[in-house]
């Protein structure tokens, strides 16, 4: 991370004011993908990727947004912010401020520098962090606060009502929520969680593909549309199923021949997703690696062969991982069609499993990828 004394020395540099500085992760998903905005189930972990924000208030009235990241400084009128996306950067911190607005609150003039080591587009939830910290940063200036479910289903809004991309709670949750050296099980329906301890001995690789994603991009909002309409056709014979998360693949033997055989596919993804997500959350807890390792094996492919979710170079990096020593459970995570798997592995062979799948990877694709070692961090908070 970006050393946030430099951080604050440089907004001084810039803005001619000390600022108060909020941090907020990025994270990875262990299991219990496309399920969010289906009322189910997630597993993600925040992560030591994440984004700054340094905020001060200013006396002219402006709204001054500056990204270190893209070298870009924007300014507005605090009165008449924008109230549409442009499709730019700037989308993500006025969005806030525009939800933010909707509720009531004043939005005062302010300076707001931000920085991020979330790699962009790579799955791991860079947007998201970008808007909690700066919920944080634009809310502790006006001196207000929200808990954190609630702060999270505020930064969803952003990106689906002023961003326009149309992403469920999980990203914005695990980013305000989490905990670390914890993952967090989430039910999407009542926000209600469960924290399940990471072993010591157990480390996160993170291995980007470096094939970019993007939840704006027309793939995730077509997934979606396909398995909403299964859900559609279930509901006609049991109205009790309004999203996903009230079917059974018992709904789907009976009336899977009256969908397009695309919904049903990605139906029995998300169905079956579910009863994996709370049966990984009781191995995590019970210690019992080998059966998370298999949920998270049987999650892959049927992420890559029932929702179509993945692609080559993905499917190859889960491929490459599974005779490598150390290997508990590997898979794609986050949005799909790209980005990175996230790797569960003993403690004792992290190093040498990320150099050797990193080497492997390089190999089998021509493309050279980034492979971390992450740890699961804390959720956003205020920087002393
Ligand atoms: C993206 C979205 C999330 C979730 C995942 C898929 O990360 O932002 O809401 O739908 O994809 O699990």
């Amino acid at each position: 991370m970006h050393d946030p004394v430099e951080f604050r020395s440089q907004h001084l540099a810039r803005f001619h004011a000390d600022p108060a500085i909020f941090v907020a992760p990025g994270r990875v998903n262990l299991i219990g993908e496309h399920t969010d905005y289906a009322e189910g189930f997630v597993m993600p972990v925040a992560i030591d990727f994440a984004t700054l924000a340094g905020i001060s208030p200013r006396s002219d009235g402006k709204v001054v947004v500056y990204s270190e990241n893209y070298q870009q400084e924007r300014t507005f009128d605090a009165a008449t912010l924008p109230a549409k996306a442009s499709n730019h950067w700037s989308d993500y911190p006025l969005g806030v401020a525009a939800i933010l607005a909707g509720e009531g609150h004043k939005i005062p003039a302010f300076s707001l520098s931000l920085w991020g080591d979330v790699p962009l587009g790579s799955g791991l939830s860079s947007s998201a962090s970008v808007e909690v910290v700066t919920a944080l940063a634009i809310l502790s200036l006006i001196g207000a606060s929200y808990p954190g479910p609630v702060l999270a289903r505020l930064c969803q809004r952003a990106e689906n009502e002023f961003v326009g991309a149309n992403c469920g709670i999980m990203d914005q949750f695990i980013s305000a929520n989490g905990e670390a050296d914890h993952a967090l099980l989430l039910d999407c329906r009542d926000l209600s969680y469960k924290l399940a301890p990471i072993p010591a001995d157990v480390a996160l690789i993170i291995a980007n593909t470096m094939v970019k994603h993007s939840v704006a991009g027309g793939d995730y909002p077509t997934r979606r549309r396909e398995s909403e309409a299964a859900c559609a056709v279930i509901a006609k014979h049991r109205p009790g199923v309004p999203f996903l998360r009230d079917a059974t693949l018992e709904d789907l033997e009976k009336w899977g021949n009256e969908m397009e055989p695309k919904s049903l596919l990605r139906a029995r993804h998300v169905i079956s997703e579910n009863l994996r997500t709370v049966a990984a959350c009781d191995a995590l807890m019970k210690g019992d690696m080998a059966e998370l390792g298999r949920l998270m094996a049987e999650a892959h492919w049927s992420y890559s062969k029932d929702f179509e979710g993945s692609c080559a170079e993905a499917d190859t990096m889960v491929e490459l991982a599974q005779d490598l020593p150390g290997l508990i459970g590997a898979r794609l995570t986050g949005g799909g069609f790209g980005g990175c798997t996230i790797n569960l592995v003993e403690q004792r062979h992290a190093k040498a499993f990320a150099e050797e799948l990193g080497r492997r990877y390089a190999t089998a694709t021509g493309i050279v990828p980034q492979i971390h070692i992450c740890h699961a961090s804390g959720g956003a908070r205020k920087l002393a």
